[in-house]
């Protein structure tokens, strides 16, 4: 399949990120990406909040802020697509320049405050475009100026309940004061509480919280406990971190904001396999950060993770990558012996059972 992103690689990195995103954006909105193949290996076959997706592979949110590509994304391999994070009114975000690559690392880092184009634009989007045949989860955020940053997630909840199979609460944002008012568990709770008293006409949705990797292990079980408590349905461990450990680039590091890519790897991922400690088995756990490989995909599913997410990969990869991990994922769980990724993320049920070396 030709791939044309390692020959446009160097000129859109020559370019501020946010304007080579926004003409990958206009590339993929007016048909000039080829779509791949979509011939999924059965192995990869993954059933996630309650429907089957073809592979466990998602985009994260924040790259299709405001659904504008969506379908195109799902044409590119995704599995899944998280579109947002919304907030219920239009909002510019923090001043630019608030995106910054760290090519030596693999890396990004953001202080985007969530720019996008708010609720009434998205439902307008969704409604003409169709939802319900891509495995798809909407990312909700509070506005940067709310009062009452709870009411934004329940009035984000009800409007958009009916297009996705997910609502992501974002409790983790590390870029606006309202993204860390829930981070305190007693404000969480309330928040919950809100929702859960919501009279849904049918059934209520399925909820995933995104988890900050910035926090100690007594607070990640209090909040872990809080979500559980809730019938939270999924975990997506993690956003950004404001940590810096790993980047090489001392001038990048002095930016302030949430890093993603390679350097979030191993802090993510062991945050997974704590997550899921604390939780057990009564959860779905998404694990996001610094996937850039099948291997690193499979070692966030034998953390524990049902279904990965990745965005900065994408940035030095381009859609090519999300084939790569397809291919080598399928290679893993057939060299370990699992036939099936909920098999690998259980540890095992066949008789083949691996020693993981
Ligand atoms: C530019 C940018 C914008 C992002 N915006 C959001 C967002 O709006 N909501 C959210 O929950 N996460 C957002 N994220 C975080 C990603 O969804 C993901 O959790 C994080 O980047 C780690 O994954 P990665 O290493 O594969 O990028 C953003 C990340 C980046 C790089």
């Amino acid at each position: 399949m030709f791939d044309p992103f390692p020959a446009l690689r160097p000129l859109l990195h020559r370019l501020d990120p946010e304007t080579a995103h926004e003409l990958t954006l206009r590339a993929l909105e007016s048909g000039l990406v080829p779509a791949q193949p979509r011939d999924d290996d059965p192995i990869l076959a993954t059933r996630l909040f309650g429907r089957e997706a073809t592979n466990p592979i998602g985009l994260a949110a924040g790259f299709d802020k405001d659904g504008r590509v969506y379908e195109k994304m799902h044409a590119q391999g995704f599995g899944f697509v998280e579109i947002g994070g919304i907030t219920p009114r239009a909002q510019r975000g923090n001043p630019r320049p608030r995106v910054f690559r760290l090519p030596e690392d693999g890396a990004v880092i953001n202080r985007m405050g969530f720019p996008n184009g708010g609720a009434d634009a998205l439902a307008a989007r969704l409604a003409k475009k169709g939802s319900g045949w891509i495995p798809l989860g909407i990312n909700l955020a509070a506005n940067a100026d709310s009062a009452d940053p709870a009411d934004d997630f329940v009035q984000l909840a009800e409007r958009f309940a009916a297009y996705a199979d997910f609502l992501t609460l974002d409790v983790s944002c590390p870029n606006t004061a309202n993204g860390q008012v829930f981070l305190d568990p007693v404000c969480l709770a309330e928040m919950l509480d809100r929702l859960d008293a919501v009279a849904w006409p049918a059934r209520r949705p399925k909820y995933a919280a995104k988890l900050a990797p910035d926090i100690d292990d007594a607070l990640l079980e209090r909040l872990v406990g809080v979500l559980l408590a809730h019938r939270i349905d999924a975990l997506i461990v993690s956003n950004t971190t404001r940590a810096r450990d790993g980047v090489h680039d001392p001038r990048a590091a002095a930016e302030a904001g949430g890093l993603s890519g390679r350097p979030l790897f191993a802090r993510s991922t062991a945050m997974l396999a704590r997550v899921r400690e604390i939780a057990g088995e009564g959860v779905t756990l998404i694990g996001v950060g610094g996937v850039a490989s099948g291997a690193d995909a499979y070692a966030k599913i034998r953390a524990g993770a049902s279904a990965v997410q990745l965005y900065t990969g994408l940035v030095y990869g381009g859609t090519a990558l999300i084939t790569r991990i397809k291919r080598e994922l399928g290679q893993l769980l057939r060299r370990d012996g699992f036939g099936s990724v909920e098999e690998a993320r259980a540890g095992g049920t066949s008789a083949s059972r691996p020693v993981l070396s």
